[in-house]
């Protein structure tokens, strides 16, 4: 184990219990979706679109996908609110552009971790705007906030596990970039984040 790591919060075997169980029942609600949302022209295929939130859905989405006895597509977008060595969000920033073409298709957006609301609340407002036939918003996570509401109140359809206000690491969550590569989700030693003109975690 890394000697950055404090404590394991969700082991990697939970996570994977946890993924599978949201992968098919995301493909069975996007099922009776389809079922009750007639396409036209009549006789069209229906299209399932997944839009994972780079990069800290990465891992979770690799894995999700392949629970989703589905047929779909995936276009990607990339967005960022914690530049550097910080763990407060910095606003949301796009990198490159919205995914398009999204009128009419089925849409699953995946993230890592809902907290502030402030880049889910950005991108369902972006993906709605495109008159989508329907539109999901999964996380693996969802912050408890101790310090009251969310700065942005959205609604996500599925959630993997509730955890507490606190900075977590690992399945895809970075701090400053690392950590992505660990198979569980931790908490990271407090030394990690006391360097010059940073604050320490909330
Ligand atoms: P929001 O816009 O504040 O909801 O933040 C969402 C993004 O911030 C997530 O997609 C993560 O990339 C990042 N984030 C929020 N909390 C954490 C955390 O505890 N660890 C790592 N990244 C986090
Ligand atoms: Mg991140």
């Amino acid at each position: 184990m890394l000697r950055e790591i404090d404590r394991v919060l969700i082991d990697r075997s939970r996570i994977a219990r946890r993924v599978g169980e949201m992968g098919e029942q995301i493909a069975r609600d996007i099922e009776s979706e389809i079922a009750g949302h007639p396409v036209a022209p009549a006789g069209a295929e229906p299209r399932v679109v997944l839009v994972p939130i780079l990069t800290g859905s990465l891992v979770f989405v690799a894995d999700l996908i392949r629970r989703m006895p589905l047929k779909l597509s995936v276009q990607l977008m990339t967005v960022s609110s914690y530049p550097g060595k910080t763990t407060q969000s910095q606003g949301v920033t796009l990198q490159g552009e919205m995914p398009r073409g999204l009128a009419g298709a089925h849409v699953l957006v995946v993230d890592d971790i809902l907290d502030s609301g402030r880049t889910l609340g950005m991108v369902r407002r972006e993906i709605e705007g495109q008159r989508p036939a329907s539109l999901r918003l999964a996380v693996l996570l969802r912050k408890r906030l101790a310090g009251g509401p969310r700065a942005v109140d959205v609604s996500v359809e599925h959630v993997g596990f509730d955890i507490e206000d606190e900075f977590v690491v690992g399945y895809g969550l970075d701090f400053d970039g690392y950590y992505r590569n660990l198979p569980d989700i931790v908490t990271l030693r407090a030394e990690q984040f006391a360097s010059p003109g940073t604050g320490t975690p909330a």
